[in-house]
């Protein structure tokens, strides 16, 4: 049995942060190939800036001063207070020594400690499009007692692959049945016009997308909270590119989608929120809405090769539409969940 002390990662001492953001590093290359690949700006920032509606916690498993496990927490504050969100890993040269299971007891002690009811992780998976991912992760939670919520998968779209043509054709197609609708493309915070209605709609997003019996529930999201996530994507040097589309005659945002560029990342990105007002459905707006966003993509980023997205498995409109725009399979993942107060393994 290893010794080790799980502690707080001190973002004033950086010899303890570089063993922590090398044990991430080491845990996506052994587990994760083929995947987006792992950023280590991303993770620093996220050390020091924090999400505006919820408390990250970062924890390390520490034997004389190396990291050999990693644990993030998340608990939101705005919204779905019973639950707490989390990530862990063990160094692959650590690993079926107990360092899993210490970390995993300390994210439910504190989960418990915060009033949280639910503890829920993503966990990426193995599957005949993405070989390389290793899936330690599933069977581990399997054993300590977790559910498999909500299945999901991956799918990338090579920029540089797209047929032009097919997808020229495909927008003056949809066009035909949008009229009445009109486009606009922005980035970073959508102006005063429409920024309640934006605001709607990603909070629509809890609801309306599929959830399994992943335990997410309905979020309050206003103007405010999407100036917020703005704020603090210009501090982690994140681009969000986005477009909307407008019902003419209301003033309606009947639809949206983002596409978020993060700094230290210039060949793959990440497609955010896609989605369009149950009122306005049937419009092809959301296909037209992902070929406007990613031509603009193209242009503001020209050196861009990979989008990557994630869609709950049973979301058969949104990944239709995806795999009309160029997306391919490339991944498997599920979330995991637990109801606090039942046993643990
Ligand atoms: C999943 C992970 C954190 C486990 O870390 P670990 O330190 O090896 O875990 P432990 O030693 O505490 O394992 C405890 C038990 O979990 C189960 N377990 C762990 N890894 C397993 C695997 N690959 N297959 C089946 N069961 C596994 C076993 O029951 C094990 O007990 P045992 O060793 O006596 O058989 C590690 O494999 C990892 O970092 N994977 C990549 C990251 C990841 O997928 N994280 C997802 C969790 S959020």
């Amino acid at each position: 049995m290893t010794h080790f002390d799980i502690v707080p990662v001190d973002p004033s001492d950086p010899s303890l942060v570089e063993s922590w953001l090398a044990a991430q590093e080491a845990v996506h290359e052994h587990d994760f190939q083929g995947l987006r690949p792992f950023n280590p700006h991303q993770v620093l920032v996220g050390l020091v800036v924090h999400d505006p509606d919820s408390r990250r916690e970062h924890w390390a498993a520490v034997c004389d001063g190396q990291v050999l496990g990693y644990l993030g927490i998340a608990l939101h504050d705005r919204d779905n207070t019973h639950l707490a969100g989390f990530q862990l890993g063990v160094h692959p040269a650590s690993r079926r020594r107990g360092i899993g299971s210490a970390l995993l007891r300390h994210a439910e002690e504190r989960a418990l400690e915060d009033g949280r009811t639910s503890l829920t992780s993503w966990v990426d998976l193995p599957s005949e499009h993405s070989p390389d991912v290793r899936g330690d992760g599933g069977p581990f939670l399997i054993a300590k007692g977790y559910q498999r919520s909500l299945e999901g998968a991956l799918r990338v779209c090579e920029l540089a692959a797209v047929d032009d043509d097919a997808l020229d054709r495909l927008w003056d197609e949809s066009w035909k049945r949008a009229e009445g609708f009109e486009l606009t493309v922005y980035h970073g915070v959508p102006n005063q016009r429409i920024i309640e209605g934006v605001a709607y709609l990603h909070a629509r997003m809890y609801t309306d997308m599929p959830r399994g019996d992943w335990d997410l529930q309905e979020a309050a999201i206003t103007a405010d909270t999407v100036r917020a996530w703005e704020r603090q994507r210009l501090q982690r040097g994140v681009l969000n590119i986005q477009a909307a589309v407008i019902h003419k005659e209301s003033g309606d945002v009947a639809g949206l989608t983002e596409i978020h560029v993060q700094a230290g990342d210039e060949r793959h990105c990440l497609q955010g929120d896609t989605i369009v007002d149950p009122r306005y459905r049937g419009h092809r707006l959301g296909t037209i809405l992902k070929i406007a966003n990613q031509r603009r993509l193209c242009s503001m980023r020209p050196w861009m090769r990979y989008v990557w997205t994630g869609n709950a498995v049973a979301n058969t409109h949104m990944i239709a539409i995806n795999e009309s725009v160029g997306y391919r399979l490339a991944g498997a993942n599920a979330v995991f969940q637990k109801k606090l107060g039942s046993p643990s393994a």
